[in-house]
């Protein structure tokens, strides 16, 4: 089994590079595959969900190539439009490939997605959108999800919540549809920007992404090009709430500080010094927090990725915070191993009642999702004594190089691969 092993106590200081965004990425990766000519991707995440995903195209046909933070794929080579690679059923963003197959070569078959389990997430909107862009869509044999048409028409398409996946698989099918599509409600978060962006680099023609009306015109083919992902906010915001937590002093690096303002300005109230650079914010922790109320929101909101990392926060500010989460239906599930550290907090319905303590103790936890396990990870370099994680692989789905990172600002972090050891071992002892 892998853990983190955290010695906590001391602030975090120093400077970290953030990564390319993950969320974006998947996107574009899935986006790449609807020209046959190469697409090259630049400052690609090396984490496990852009693995996979690049694992996935390559089980399509697909020639990809990938050398340090760069890939270039081509989809000319593509055989199958049935997506059944073994890591596609693990991961939520698989669900992209419906979009981009769809809209590409008018058929897609892809198992239906996993990923983080914060609650039902249905894809009844994505499936909305390319039933009224024209396709036939059912549910298939072993949990695959089939789409087809023989071709697509622009349509008006008013999603009824905001869904950032469904915004952008909507976006990539109608790219390659006959006239013009209109989403209405559409979600504003800067990775849909971002993916607008990279279509539109491919020869796709979409405006007001960003907004909540994005209007495409369908274009006959699209080529290829080179394009480079914005970074992670949520990596970012991820490393300035362990500054805050830690009573630290971390400058985040290669950033967009226009997409950290939710955070900066939740680091603000709880009595953090924020500054802002063209490419860079420094968080400095000013003792004891303050507390205050959060609400999770679609874009510009407080991102509901960001929940966990805020509840560790406010779990060691004075007084009494509440956390609403309006997206996900269950995104508590880290509050008992919080607990186990000390952390004083209820749950009621869809809002956290934090009770700020004056420390956290080591414990020995379990990540029980992507963000939750970052947040657990922060806790540990917040906490007194020895943290253990296990069940890191969640983090390492999100989070490049996180051990080295924090290693990086001063954070007591060991990596135990626990069944390596023990093989290690009784090799040595034969
Ligand atoms: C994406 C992000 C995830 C982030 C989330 C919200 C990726 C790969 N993941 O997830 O990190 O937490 O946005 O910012 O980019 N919904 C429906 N029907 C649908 C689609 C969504 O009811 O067809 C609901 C969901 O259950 C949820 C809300 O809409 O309550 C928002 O979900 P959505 O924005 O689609 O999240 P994801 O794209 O899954």
């Amino acid at each position: 089994m892998e853990q983190y092993i955290i010695r906590g106590g001391k602030p975090l200081t120093g400077s970290v590079n953030i990564s390319g965004a993950k969320n974006a990425a998947l996107g574009m990766l899935a986006a790449s595959i609807m020209t046959d000519e190469e697409v090259i991707i630049d400052n690609l995440p090396d984490v496990n969900d852009v693995n996979v995903l690049l694992e996935a195209i390559s089980g399509l046909g697909a020639s990809v190539s990938r050398k340090d933070h760069t890939a270039r794929i081509c989809g000319a080579g593509i055989k199958t439009t049935t997506a059944d690679h073994e890591g596609v059923r693990r991961m939520r963003a698989s669900y992209y490939l419906l979009g981009s197959l769809l809209g590409k070569y008018g058929s897609a078959k892809v198992a239906l997605p996993g990923g983080c389990a914060i609650g039902a997430r249905p894809i009844d909107l994505h499936l909305k959108g390319f039933r009224a862009l024209g396709a036939e869509v059912a549910l298939v044999e072993n949990g695959f999800v089939s789409a087809k048409a023989d071709c697509l028409y622009g349509a008006h398409i008013y999603l009824d919540k905001v869904s950032v996946g469904a915004t952008i698989n909507i976006m990539m099918a109608a790219s390659l549809a006959k006239g013009k599509t209109i989403i209405e409600n559409a979600a504003k978060e800067p990775h849909i920007v971002d993916v607008a962006n990279f279509l539109n680099s491919m020869g796709a023609h979409i405006r007001g992404a960003g907004t909540d009306v994005i209007r495409i015109e369908g274009v006959e083919k699209l080529h290829g090009s080179e394009y480079m992902v914005i970074p992670d906010q949520i990596e970012a915001g991820t490393y300035m709430f362990a500054a805050a937590a830690t009573n630290g002093d971390i400058t985040v690096r290669n950033v967009i500080p226009k997409h950290l303002e939710a955070t900066t300005a939740k680091l603000l109230e709880v009595g953090c010094e924020i500054h802002e650079f063209d490419d860079a914010v420094r968080v400095v922790g000013m003792g004891r927090l303050r507390h205050t109320q959060v609400t999770t929101l679609p874009y510009p909101g407080f991102p509901t990725d960001m929940q966990p990392q805020m509840a560790v926060l406010l779990g060691l500010a004075e007084g009494v915070s509440t956390i609403t989460e309006s997206i996900f239906e269950n995104r508590f599930k880290y509050v008992d191993e919080l607990a186990r550290m000390g952390a004083d907090i209820k749950v009621e319905g869809s809002i956290a009642i934090v009770s700020g303590v004056d420390h956290y103790m080591g414990a020995e936890v379990c990540a029980p999702d992507l963000r939750a396990g970052a947040a657990l990870m922060i806790a540990g370099f917040a906490a007194e004594g020895v943290t253990t994680i296990d069940d890191i692989h969640y983090i390492q789905r999100g989070y490049e190089q996180v051990a080295d990172k924090f290693a990086s600002l001063g954070g007591d972090i060991e990596f135990m691969d626990t069944e390596h050891d023990i093989r290690t071992l009784s090799k040595k002892v034969s």
